[in-house]
């Protein structure tokens, strides 16, 4: 179970929420019941990841110690923490993993990515992958949103990031699983056109190696960098827990009556 671990990047400065991000760190906004972060955060932990590093950020990144402390509420023993300055993009903010990774194989999420099921076995995949990088794809409506990937059977062929005219209706989600030649990838890179060292570039370079692979994934998926997006997480994740809180309850209901009937029968 300790052989790999999670990196929560949690960084940037969120203006496309802005004003909401002007007084406090994106990853910290409410969604549904619980602050965003907590989503990454118990997705790691339950797919059995217990050494997690946070890449923070911005605006008031001190507030994520004051919120999560030792991760105490998760199960953990200790969280570790880094500070991206600035906004210089996903793969800017991996890089400054590479201490922390020692060698090990990493799982990699966005801070404001959430899903509905466990990604446990995409990671089960990844500890059975030799080498090289695994991504989740989900099929979307509004694909140009995302990194889009062409997909060819088995394989990743190339991904492009927010197509204006996508090759594929296949999204790259915000999990991605890497070994450790990702940092030797990311300093190769150059600032794309929006000035970010992407995290498509990196995946590009495992795709041309011919060492992309990929899941796809069932259930919902979000991320909530934008209005509308923040708002869908808020929807999805209220409606999924009001339908736990539901079962829960009917499942207590039929216990009861079950007790009952056998108090009954006896
Ligand atoms: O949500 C999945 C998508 O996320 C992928 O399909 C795209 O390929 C990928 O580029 C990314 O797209 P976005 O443009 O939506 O990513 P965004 O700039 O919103 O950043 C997502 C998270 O990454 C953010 O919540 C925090 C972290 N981040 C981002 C930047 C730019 C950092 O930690 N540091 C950064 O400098």
């Amino acid at each position: 179970m300790n052989d790999l671990k999670g990196v929560i990047l949690a960084g940037g400065l969120g203006k496309r929420l802005w004003p909401l991000t002007k007084i406090t760190n994106k990853h910290l906004l409410p969604i549904y019941d619980k602050p965003m972060i907590y989503y990454p955060l118990s997705l790691l932990v339950e797919a059995g990841i217990k050494d997690i590093l946070i890449v923070t950020g911005g605006n008031h990144a001190g507030e994520f110690l004051r919120l999560l402390g030792n991760g105490q509420a998760f199960g953990l023993k200790h969280i570790n923490y880094t500070y991206q300055e600035g906004e210089g993009g996903i793969a800017e903010a991996l890089g400054l993993a590479r201490h922390f990774a020692t060698g090990k194989k990493l799982a990699v999420v966005l801070g404001d990515n959430i899903f509905e099921h466990s990604v446990r076995p995409m990671i089960e995949s990844f500890r059975r992958q030799r080498k090289g990088a695994r991504v989740l794809l989900k099929k979307v409506n509004d694909a140009h949103r995302f990194g889009v990937a062409d997909v060819r059977g088995k394989r990743i062929l190339s991904i492009e990031e927010k197509p204006l005219k996508p090759k594929s209706n296949w999204a790259v989600t915000g999990i991605y699983l890497y070994d450790s030649a990702v940092f030797d990838i990311i300093q190769t890179l150059k600032p794309s056109s929006r000035g970010e060292l992407e995290i498509t570039d990196v995946n590009n370079a495992y795709a041309r190696k011919g060492q992309l692979e990929f899941d796809t994934l069932d259930g919902w998926w979000t991320d909530s960098g934008t209005f509308d997006s923040l708002l869908k997480a808020n929807q999805l994740v209220a409606r999924q827990a009001k339908y736990e809180a539901r079962s829960r309850k009917h499942e207590a209901g039929s216990m009861r009556q079950e007790a009952g009937s056998m108090r009954h029968e006896a």
